[in-house]
């Protein structure tokens, strides 16, 4: 976390300094590579070699001399290639934390026992085939169906990497790539030109508190995975690559290669093969943890700020909303609660306890919400609880056997190693006791990269103040050296961790610091977050019974199984705005869905115009919440009556698309697919989509598309082929025969969101929260092709009881409806298959409604039946759309789409319905 003032010019330097190592892409050869030396099979299935180095080299240390090498199918779609010192045990992302297989014990005798030999040069599995060369030692990974190579590791001469190397603190292994891959991911990084990777812009993965207002480096997470999208032939394919490994690593995307260089760890890669971006997230999440259900009202409006001086400001800005008439399910505080920046404190003067109750007990009875942050630095106050406890039951990460120092809001403080069983217990204790204080309904874990205001080994100043008093928490006032005498301070090989210039523990622990069991923090230093996301999550999961919400700035491979992410510090600038979008996509891809940015910018404040069309954005952010700096003006929506009417109309829409959000909720617990999606997912062939970055989905066929840029009124948007509605005003139709960008009217106030054709949407009627929303009757929006006269369309909901743990469906605790509409030769049947109807039916949830569009005909002499009985009493209305596109793009003799809309409903949810009609002659 930088200070506002310094926050700016340090960003800028940043990325100058990343430019120019951006061009210094390194081209040295390492290491004379690797001969295999054996291979046999492993009874409990797979392959184990035996790797010798073939010529030792010293640069970044010497070559280790044997390696195994494990090599497994571990699904029908998962290889794992895992590559360590065949000598002696190394460090590896602890097998607790993210569950695994683990390999097989290391056998250097490997090859003599006869019989036992894998002779065959290729071992395949159900969809990926693993290949080799044994001298150099390469491997490939190659698509059974198609044949297409994936990865190899193999290289020339002429390309401008080396072979494999394998030194105690330097990795390095390379793939060619072919001119056809389209990559995503390697986070967690702001990507100025869009989610799709640049050859030659740096990545280096190391989790850093470094503001995403910073364009390529490393932020505050660290997922080592990416998404390879392919289209050959017209026939696209994605396939996706995890390297599962802690250290810090640069990855050079050149075009044509990719190069890991890792400094430490082992090379433990899994492949997922897809072939659809979905199936690669799938097939990810299955293995690194399926994102947490998020309750329901994690789905609503959230409003935060760095800067409410006391209870009665946090209960103005709730009746601000309210007067407003903007929905609002969650109120935060920052550290704005505790006293003198103490996790778990009250200020008793400005948050008393009895006064903060009382606030929380209000805005409880009206279904809303409170979360509070904590950071992860405790204050060193000999008087403080936590702190007192935290000492008692050694839960601090140490240096030289005392618990190691460092600063950050409250002045000095020691970080809890959550790697140690102790600090677990001892954290959900604190949680426990904060929770008889305040009975907050979530977390908001922060500054957790770990960020540190000091770098190196401190002390506390025996000449001054700590901190200084001067109003500047974050300027370092401990006494601190650097440590320069080990080589988990000054490896051999430096990452581009907050550039080159910097040791790799500036302002965070030291990386020759120790967690529990000798654990270094060199190699556990990404993940801190993580490890603070289980603990809170297993905590809060523990205390309340209920499904926990948890926000974590730092993330690694597997963090979305505990908690959601919004994007850090950002600016309120149009820039920012639009990279909101590219970070969001990407954590759909690393499997943590639930994801946001700082709506109308942290700091420095948006103009109005801007928070307007962030709201308008920030409405489809699966994680909505608005938050600023105590440094810029107060920006919650009501400010501005312009910004107020944008959030109205956006986030009204938001609430009525609830049940959509809450159902992609389900599909992402139980498949990993993400909330907000790149338009490729669902389009996988259209390679225009490929790179785009200013649009989204939500889902398989809802689309976002945005004002980006300041003073339009208008947007340019990609629509793939197809008919797409408008869900503001659904007479407006836009036909797309082959994926045409069309320019669409977007006035200050609105936002262009489609949905797709043979697509049943869930709606409700929103409310001001989501409690209230969830209890109104349904509509259904049923999507044909515009002037279809024949089609399908399918839709779902998942509706259950909220906050229970799970998402189960065996008790009676949810209902899951299925959805099918059919129109042939004119003839209209919409219908549904219930599972588990019995809570839709307690519920009383009822469908009040159901919208046809795209029928060709009238409703001369229409007859609707529903469960065989003609309807009586219905409100259907007929109306002809004026597709306003359709003409511009197709031409005049484009059919043209009726709307029929079915009003006064009372079709039970939870029970199967069945309606028909034949529609009109025209004429
Ligand atoms: C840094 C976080 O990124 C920001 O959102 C928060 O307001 C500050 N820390 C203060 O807690």
């Amino acid at each position: 976390m930088l200070s506002p003032s310094t926050f700016l010019s340090i960003s800028i330097f940043l990325l100058l300094f990343s430019f120019e190592l951006s061009n210094a892409v390194s081209t040295t050869k390492i290491g004379q590579g690797y001969r295999l030396i054996s291979i046999e099979e492993s009874p409990h299935g797979g392959l184990i070699g035996l790797l010798q180095v073939k010529q030792k080299t010293y640069t970044y240390g010497p070559d280790i001399p044997y390696l195994q090498l494990f090599v497994k199918h571990e699904t029908q779609d998962r290889l794992r290639v895992h590559i360590t010192d065949a000598d002696k045990k190394r460090w590896e992302v602890p097998y607790n934390l993210l569950a695994r297989e683990q390999p097989p014990p290391l056998k250097k005798s490997l090859g003599k026992s006869k019989g036992e030999l894998f002779t065959a040069s290729e071992y395949s599995g159900n969809e990926l085939i693993f290949s080799y060369t044994s001298d150099p030692f390469s491997f490939s990974v190659r698509r059974k169906s198609n044949g297409q190579t994936l990865f190899n590791t193999s290289s020339d001469e002429s390309d401008p990497y080396g072979n494999l190397v394998f030194k105690d603190q330097y990795l390095e292994i390379s793939t060619k790539l072919p001119s056809s891959a389209a990559i995503y991911g390697l986070g967690e990084n702001t990507q100025p030109n869009g989610i799709r990777l640049q050859p030659n812009d740096p990545y280096t993965i190391y989790t850093t508190d470094i503001s995403a207002i910073n364009l390529n480096m490393d932020l505050y997470g660290s997922h080592p995975v990416y998404m390879d999208l392919r289209n050959e032939g017209g026939e696209a394919n994605a396939h996706g690559v995890l390297l599962l490994n802690s250290n810090g690593m640069d990855v050079f995307y050149r075009g044509s290669s990719l190069t890991y260089k890792v400094i430490g760890g082992v090379f433990d890669f899994y492949f997922f093969g897809g072939p659809t971006p979905l199936a690669v997230v799938d097939q990810y999440t299955a293995f690194v943890g399926r994102p947490a259900p998020m309750p329901y009202w994690a789905l609503g409006f959230h409003q935060c700020r760095w800067g409410y001086h006391n209870v009665s400001e946090i209960e103005g800005v709730v009746e601000g909303y309210k007067k407003a008439k903007i929905p609002l399910d969650v109120m935060w505080t920052d550290d704005d609660h505790m006293d003198g920046a103490k996790d778990f404190t009250l200020d008793p003067i400005n948050f008393p306890r009895e006064k903060l109750q009382a606030f929380v007990s209000k805005i409880h009875s009206r279904g809303m919400k409170y979360i509070v942050l904590i950071d992860p630095g405790i204050a060193t106050n000999s008087t403080y609880g936590t702190f007192i406890r935290g000492m008692a039951n050694d839960v601090f990460i140490k240096y030289e056997g005392k618990p190691y120092l460092a600063q950050v809001w409250p002045g000095p403080v020691y970080f809890p190693d959550y790697l140690n069983p102790k600090t677990v217990s001892w954290w959900t204790d604190e949680i426990r006791r904060f929770r008889e204080l305040v009975p907050v309904d979530g977390l908001w874990i922060d500054m957790n990269e770990v960020s540190n205001f000091c770098t190196g080994l401190c002390e506390l100043p025996k000449d001054h103040p700590c901190p200084t008093g001067k109003g500047d928490p974050w300027v370092c006032c401990l006494d601190c050296k650097n440590i320069t005498k080990t080589r988990w301070d000054e490896p051999p090989y430096k990452i581009n961790a907050s550039g080159t210039h910097v040791p790799l523990g500036y302002k965070t622990i030291a990386t020759s610091a120790v967690h529990y069991n000798g654990v270094l923090e060199y190699d556990a230093h990404s993940l801190y977050g993580f490890s603070q996301a289980i603990a809170t999550h297993n905590a809060l999961q523990g205390l309340i019974g209920k499904r926990p919400f948890v926000l974590s700035r730092s993330t690694f491979v597997g963090s979305g199984a505990y908690a959601a992410h919004w994007t850090g510090d950002n600016q309120g600038t149009w820039l920012n705005l639009k990279y909101s979008i590219s970070t969001m996509l990407n954590f759909g891809i690393f499997g943590m869905p639930m994801v946001g940015s700082d709506i109308c910018g942290f700091y420095p404040q948006p103009t109005e115009e801007l928070c307007n069309r962030w709201i308008e954005l920030g409405a489809f952010y699966p994680f909505s919440r608005d938050h600023a700096n105590f440094a810029s003006p107060r920006q919650e929506l009501y400010v501005w009556d312009s910004v107020a009417k944008s959030a109205r109309n956006a986030l009204g829409m938001r609430y009525k698309l609830l049940p959509y959000l809450y159902t992609l909720n389900y599909e992402a617990h139980i498949s990993g697919a993400p909330i907000a999606r790149p338009i490729f997912f669902s389009f996988p062939n259209l390679t225009e989509a490929y790179g785009l970055s200013t649009q989204f989905l939500l889902g398989s066929s809802v689309m976002v598309s945005p004002v980006l840029t300041m003073g339009a009124t208008s947007v340019k948007a990609l629509f793939p082929p197809g008919t797409w509605y408008n869900l503001f005003d659904m007479t407006k139709t836009v036909v797309s025969k082959q994926g045409h960008y069309l320019s669409l009217n977007a006035p200050l106030h609105e936002i262009n969101v489609h949905v797709y054709q043979n697509m049943i949407l869930p709606m409700q009627r929103g409310g001001m929260t989501s409690q209230e929303a969830r209890m109104t009757p349904f509509t259904l929006v049923v999507t044909f092709p515009s002037g279809a006269t024949n089609g399908e369309a399918k839709g779902k909901v998942f509706v259950d009881d909220d906050e229970r743990l799970d998402m189960k469906m065996e008790d009676g605790q949810s209902t899951y409806v299925e959805f099918y509409a059919s129109l042939t030769n004119k003839m209209v049947k919409v219908w549904s298959q219930v599972e588990e109807g019995k809570f839709a039916l307690n519920k009383g949830l009822e469908i009040e409604k159901v919208i046809v569009l795209g029928l060709e005909g009238n409703g001369v002499g229409l007859q609707i039946e529903v469960d065989g009985f003609p309807l009586k009493d219905t409100s259907a209305t007929f109306i002809e759309n004026t597709p306003s596109h359709v003409e511009k793009l197709e031409g005049n003799n484009q059919k043209r789409g009726m709307m029929v809309v079915i009003g006064g409903l009372e079709l039970s949810l939870g029970k199967n319905f069945a309606m028909s009609w034949k529609m009109g002659i025209k004429g």
